[in-house]
């Protein structure tokens, strides 16, 4: 095992003598490198955004931006990140840098006041200016040139291929949208000499195994699953990690300290996704990015979850084995996977077995996860219930804790719902199926007096409370109109 490292703007730099827990924001800041700025040290503002090198998606590498606050820099061993200060060009000696494409748009268009968020917006701009399936809309565009087509489709999307949602974990107190979006949507395509798209032909660097120790506190990633499990089995008390999203946060803001870290994200039998003929089965350590883009719509009710699922620099890293390890009631994928009727597969040194979501779940933030057992993967049915729908209410559109989420899959023929399931959020101690609603719905005519007799159900199920999210009478009424909503969207055609 050699030394940890990360290249960082193409230099190798080691993470000695960094504790266990420092994050890559302050390896980076304490080497010099103050582009990226701590805000708010929970994945809330992006100010921290870098680039990581990652396995792509359609080309061996995607550049995908993280944030920085939240992940070890012990996590990134082996890897190749770059940040605000690597995107510039440096030219001969005597020569000014080169500002990268991105900057020299937020430059000319005036994104940047005070300037603390701009080195993240920078680098969450620039993973969206090299996506590729990005770069191909905007090279069949007419306008598109390498100086950058202006203008939008709609409000979220440029003309140049550009998705505004790309920037949707990043705040500015002080510009105001209008220019960062503007200088979104003139972005150009990458040229042939673009070292950083030119990188993206080549393959990621490797995952490394990593045994990290500083002051008796340790950060390791084995190799295989087999060692993880074996280790697991040693170190109950270990804390598994894969995006570090949580993780991070309890690090930062309750200064959680653990003697024993284990990254399990890039395990290759935890990231395979696999569409079989009766099932879909999802690695528990895939991005939601990944399995999003991965996907590609074929599980719509997934495709209406992750728009809604935090920030997109959040789903960069964050899994579904984390959402569902973590066992909070709020979390957004749960309602989606009881919908699905999903099932998790556990993996401990002794074998396998596979739980109904539905009674993995046993109390606040508890389930049947047994020491030493690992979220191996999330599988659900085929074929797909094909009315759906996931409703988050929340405060705000995107990037927000749900108050209430609702997920349903009906199966409905010739008029009659011949099968329902629903997943429930926010109203309870855990995620629950709303067994009660499911089943005033199941045989009876998709009519508007089933539905209303239905929603009156469903405003009764969970153990809703009051929080200074919202009330327990608010989340009552949200579940009732949550069904209403979905009727009026199949019959009425309303848009969620
Ligand atoms: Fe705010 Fe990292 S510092 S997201
Ligand atoms: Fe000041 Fe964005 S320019 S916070």
């Amino acid at each position: 095992m050699t030394a940890a490292r990360i290249t960082v703007n193409g230099k190798e730099t080691p993470i000695s003598p960094a504790a266990s827990h420092t994050s890559a924001l302050d390896f980076l800041r304490e080497r010099g490198l103050t582009g990226a700025k701590e805000g708010c040290a929970e994945g809330e503002c992006g100010a921290c955004s870098v680039l990581v090198a990652r396995p792509g998606v359609n080309k061996p590498t995607d550049w995908v931006a993280i944030n920085a606050c939240l992940v070890p820099a012990a996590a990134l061993d082996g890897q190749e990140i770059v940040t605000s200060e690597g995107l510039a060009t440096v030219g001969e000696p005597g020569t000014p840098r080169t500002l990268h494409p991105v900057q020299q748009e937020m430059a000319v268009r005036g994104g940047s006041q005070c300037g603390y968020c701009t080195p993240g917006f920078i680098c969450s701009m620039a993973a969206e200016y090299y996506r590729p399936d990005r770069c191909a809309h905007a090279a069949s565009t007419d306008s598109a040139t390498s100086e950058g087509p202006i203008g939008d489709i709609d409000a979220e999307h440029g003309a140049n291929g550009f998705d505004l949602h790309a920037l949707s974990g990043n705040l500015c107190r002080c510009t105001g949208y209008r220019p960062i979006r503007d200088a979104a949507f003139a972005v150009g395509t990458p040229t042939d000499e673009d070292l950083l798209a030119q990188r993206r032909e080549q393959s990621p660097p490797p995952p490394v195994a990593t045994a990290y120790t500083r002051d008796d506190k340790a950060f390791l990633r084995p190799g295989t699953l087999a060692d993880v499990l074996r280790l697991l089995r040693e170190r109950p008390d270990a804390v598994v990690v894969a995006g570090s999203t949580d993780w991070g946060v309890e690090v930062n803001i309750r200064s959680r300290r653990a003697d024993c870290v284990v990254a399990v994200d890039r395990l290759p039998e935890l990231r395979e996704l696999r569409v079989a003929s009766d099932h879909v089965e999802i690695g528990a350590a895939l991005t939601l990015t990944e399995i999003e883009r991965r996907l590609d719509g074929q599980v719509p009710l997934l495709g209406e979850l992750f728009p809604q699922f935090a920030s997109r620099l959040i789903r960069n890293s964050a899994t579904l084995g984390g959402n569902l390890g973590t066992g909070s009631p709020i979390g957004d994928s749960p309602p989606a996977l009881l919908a699905l009727d999903a099932s998790v597969v556990l993996a401990d040194a002794d074998g396998e077995r596979e739980v109904p979501l539905a009674d993995y779940f046993t109390g606040y933030r508890q389930s049947v996860r047994r020491p030493g057992e690992l979220i191996r993967a999330v599988r659900f049915p085929l074929p797909l219930s094909p009315v759906v729908g996931f409703h988050k209410i929340a405060k705000r559109r995107f990037d927000d804790i749900s108050s209430v989420a609702v997920a349903f899959a009906l199966d409905i023929e010739d008029g009659l719902v011949r099968k329902a399931r629903i997943g429930l959020g926010g109203v309870a101690a855990t995620p629950i199926r709303s067994l009660a609603t499911e089943a005033a719905l199941e045989g009876n005519p998709w009519a508007a007096e089933t539905v209303e007799a239905a929603a009156r159900v469903l405003r009764a199920e969970g153990t809703p409370m009051n929080d200074h999210r919202a009330s327990a009478l608010y989340r009552s009424a949200m579940l009732g109109q949550s069904l209403l909503k979905l009727y009026a969207q199949t019959t009425e055609g309303v848009s969620s």
